[in-house]
């Protein structure tokens, strides 16, 4: 099979980087980046870290709003499918990229796949609820990381070509969590002792775009660690620092602002963080599998389970909210039920592209 893949955005990169192996083990991938993300700091370095090949097509699009980033990679990644003529699309997520790559797919006839199918906040203000609709009805597989997903396609009509797979983040974290143990040495540059900080990313527009979320969540830092002793550390995604600087906002005492890290300085922080705060994805299932308590910086989380179990608390950007949530709540004691997955869905995935494609079934493994 021959398999155009479409990334363009940090977590991408991170979720591609298993099923590009399993893939590339028996199949042809052509690995189209559409330069969404381009600083070395959330690009770069994952490919070099995860061990991804690089690019066979950089597309360059950059930044802009909306409708020009979309717009723009719709065409480019029209073209890149006129000559490759692949037997799948493969697409990850709900990052205008994703969006692109499967609307230039379906309008060629191309088939598409989707990972991290079934995902819903039910808010129609975030630009990621957008996306991942319109690819989820775009799309010929559909690759669920939680049987939750399964259940809201089918509420949508979508139960065609559904699978479900794991998440193929957990794959990426087990391939790379020992290895973030033995490689980085982030906690001693940054003067860190195991459960002696916080650790906090907040990048959604939500929070970024709007000033009184932005001052209330900076405010609700301060408290925080001036209550309890232990600094936060705040890898900053560049739309927030350049909000910051617009601002004229400055971190509260005992906050570090430090530029965004790679994948194994983010396992290792993360691994040994006393609590995360954020309003990301993906740390949020990071901070669910390693048991670390987490408090969603969003209104709702589409991570329902991690809320289920307790290990997740979401509070907004509500200063009193966050500050509560960090300084009273009570954690589980026991472990979390590893509700998403056993760490093989890229298997699974290249398993279910074969067999649609009709490629018989391997003997079991
Ligand atoms: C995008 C995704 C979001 C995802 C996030 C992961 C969309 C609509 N949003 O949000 O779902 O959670 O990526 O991190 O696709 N910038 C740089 N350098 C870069 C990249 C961005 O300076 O390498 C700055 C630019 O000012 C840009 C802004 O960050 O305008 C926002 O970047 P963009 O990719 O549009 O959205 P994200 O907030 O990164
Ligand atoms: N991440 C990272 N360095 C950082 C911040 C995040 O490696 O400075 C990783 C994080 O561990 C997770 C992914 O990037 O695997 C999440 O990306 P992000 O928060 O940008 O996007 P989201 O998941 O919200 O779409």
């Amino acid at each position: 099979m021959k398999i155009v893949t479409v990334v363009g955005a940090r977590p991408q990169f991170i979720k591609a980087a298993p099923v590009s192996r399993a893939l590339r083990a028996r199949h042809s991938e052509v690995l189209v980046h559409t330069g969404q993300h381009y600083d070395a700091r959330m690009s770069d370095v994952f490919f070099a870290e995860l061990g991804i090949p690089l690019p066979d097509v950089n597309l360059g699009i950059g930044s802009g709003s909306h409708g020009q980033q979309t717009g723009r990679m719709l065409m480019a990644i029209e073209e890149v499918l006129l000559a490759e003529r692949p037997d799948w699309v493969l697409v990850y997520g709900d990052t205008n990229s994703t969006l692109a790559a499967a609307l230039a797919a379906v309008k060629l006839a191309a088939p598409v796949a989707h990972v991290e199918a079934g995902l819903r906040s039910f808010n129609r203000a975030m630009p990621e609820e957008h996306n991942r609709v319109l690819t989820d009805h775009c799309a010929d597989l559909l690759f669920c990381p939680t049987q939750t997903a399964v259940g809201l396609l089918a509420a949508e009509g979508l139960t065609a070509g559904v699978h479900l797979v794991g998440d193929v983040m957990v794959d990426a974290l087990r391939q790379h969590a020992n290895l973030a143990r033995q490689r980085s040495d982030v906690l001693a540059r940054l003067g860190l002792t195991p459960q002696g900080y916080l650790l906090a990313t907040v990048h959604r527009p939500y929070n970024t775009d709007l000033p009184d979320n932005l001052r209330s969540i900076f405010a609700a830092f301060g408290e925080i660690v001036a209550q309890g002793g232990r600094p936060l550390v705040l890898p900053l995604h560049p739309r927030t620092r350049g909000r910051l600087a617009e601002l004229g906002l400055t971190p509260p005492a005992g906050v570090a602002l430090i530029d965004p890290v790679g994948y194994l300085d983010m396992l290792a922080l993360e691994q040994d963080a006393a609590m995360i705060l954020t309003d990301s994805g993906g740390i949020q299932k990071e901070a669910y599998t390693f048991a670390v308590p987490c408090i969603t910086l969003r209104p709702e989380t589409e991570w329902v389970e991690t809320v289920q179990a307790g290990w997740n608390v979401v509070v907004g950007a509500d200063r009193a909210a966050i500050v509560q949530a960090a300084t009273q709540r009570r954690w589980p004691g026991e472990s979390p039920p590893p509700v998403f997955g056993d760490g093989q869905a890229a298997g699974r995935i290249v398993a279910a592209l074969e067999a649609a494609h009709g490629i018989p079934c391997g003997p079991a493994s």
